[in-house]
């Protein structure tokens, strides 16, 4: 297993390209199940989740391959509706592929995802959601089996504890596009990915009204045509790497992120003393030197509130800026595995049931960490770079679920990130690995 090894030192300097939306990649991979002509998908970041769910569509008999200009092109024109728990094991977002088997195939066979280290991953609503729509489900040796031969448009609310559901909008979307009759999602997630996924559903015929907002009207037709259809820039990796130029000093451009999808971060960030410069539509530009950073207050929400995709970026920076900020998760609870690794490094975080209390302290030390989420994963090699001296950081295959190239991008902008085999860990680290 690779590690990154660490010599702390900003600032950052230049300019970053943000790849294709891993969180859109996904579910628009398995919306080429919803039709047997082909479709080209573009802008796909090169990521271990994404090989994931090729194996997985290959495994049920689409054929893919990605040509020389990069772009993936998808045909399942046979398709067998039985996803493998061997495959969807490996990566929880398969279950995505429930709805648009149910759709075209008017049934599903999927693996039960896994846990995962952020907390509970239940999926009531998506199985609540298809119930409603007519479908009957059993759940057998780890398999959900679901039969959706009466499958029916209807009223459906997605609104759960935490707020709508990201993958299961995904999902009742792509069963409701080929259902009979109407349907209609109340508190239906309007993250941009699933606007980028409901943009491509419609230019495969699918009738969908009141895209980007919290209710959804779609009415089923009988067939889906093939498209071309490019990933929307990933504004978590975005986010990323403005958190890190706030954390680091420096200046740096972020070629892709666009502001009407970060509102939520530059307004914090603007709190805290961080202006971003919105150069365009698609490039934000963020410098920062000696400015005094002030500490916020956060709490997570669904889009357009503060995303908890970039909960644990803004704990490291927190944890270097004097004064007492706290951060809340409404999304997932748990979602605080960072805070020990932070903790190794100097950060002054204490937890008070949801909420992380972090003190700002003058400085962190490099220390050997371990990544766990890919969030939080990102959260540490960030604070790697702005403390002083080196830091190991294992298990790193977390972070390459979701950021593309992030040692290369980031040593193109100054920072000392080495990718290493395993075998260069120091001795006195090899057992933990
Ligand atoms: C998506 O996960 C993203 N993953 C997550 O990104 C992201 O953190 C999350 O949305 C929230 O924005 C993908 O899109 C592949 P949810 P998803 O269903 O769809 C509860 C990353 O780092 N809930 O919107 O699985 C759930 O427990 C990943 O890129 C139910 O209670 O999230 C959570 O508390 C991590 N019942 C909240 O809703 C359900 O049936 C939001 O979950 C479904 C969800």
């Amino acid at each position: 297993m690779e590690v990154f090894r660490i010599h702390g030192g900003g600032p950052l300097e230049g300019v970053v390209e943000v790849s294709g939306a891993k969180n859109a990649a996904l579910p628009i991979f398995a919306a080429t199940l919803l039709t047997d002509q082909p479709c080209r998908i573009d802008n796909v970041p090169d990521l271990s989740d994404l090989r994931f769910m090729v194996e997985i569509l290959e495994s049920m008999g689409a054929s893919v391959d990605q040509d020389e200009a990069g772009s993936w092109n998808v045909q399942a024109n046979k398709l067998n509706p039985v996803a493998p728990y061997e495959l969807v094991r490996k990566m929880r977002a398969s279950i995505c592929l429930m709805g648009p088997l149910v759709g075209r195939c008017k049934q599903a066979e999927i693996s039960l995802p896994g846990g995962c280290v952020i907390g509970p991953r239940p999926i009531d609503l998506h199985l609540r959601g298809l119930r409603k729509m007519g479908c009957a489900i059993d759940i057998e040796g780890g398999y959900l089996r679901v039969d959706g031969k009466h499958l029916q448009g209807t009223r459906l609310f997605l609104g759960g504890r935490h707020g709508s559901t990201v993958t299961g909008t995904a999902n009742m979307l792509m069963a409701a596009v080929l259902a009979d009759g109407e349907t209609i999602i109340d508190s239906a997630a309007c993250e941009p990915e699933i606007v980028d996924l409901c943009q491509m559903l419609v230019k495969m015929g699918a009738q969908i009204d009141g895209i980007g907002s919290h209710e959804l009207h779609i009415r089923g037709v009988d067939k889906l045509g093939g498209c071309t259809h490019s990933v929307l820039p990933d504004r978590i990796e975005a986010g990323t790497y403005i958190i890190g130029t706030a954390m680091l000093g420096g200046n740096v451009r972020i070629q892709g992120a666009r502001d009407r999808h970060l509102n939520a971060l530059l307004d914090k960030l603007d709190d805290a003393g961080v202006h971003a410069i919105i150069e365009s539509s698609d490039v934000i530009h963020v410098r920062r030197n000696s400015e005094q950073l002030r500490p916020v207050d956060i709490i997570t929400l669904p889009f357009p509130g503060f995303p908890t995709d970039l909960q644990a970026q803004m704990c490291g920076l927190m944890a270097l800026t004097p004064g007492l900020s706290i951060l809340t998760e409404r999304v997932y609870p748990h979602r605080f595995m960072h805070v020990p690794e932070l903790q190794r490094m100097g950060a002054d975080i204490s937890m008070e049931g949801a909420s992380a209390i972090v003190k700002g302290v003058d400085h962190l030390s490099g220390a050997p960490v371990m990544a766990s989420d890919l969030r939080a994963s990102a959260a540490l090699i960030l604070a790697g770079i702005a403390a002083r001296d080196e830091t190991w950081v294992q298990r790193i295959y977390h972070l390459d679920r979701g950021y593309e190239n992030f040692d290369a991008k980031l040593r193109g902008l100054g920072a000392n990130v080495e990718r290493l085999p395993g075998s260069e860990l120091p001795n006195f680290l090899q057992v933990e690995s």
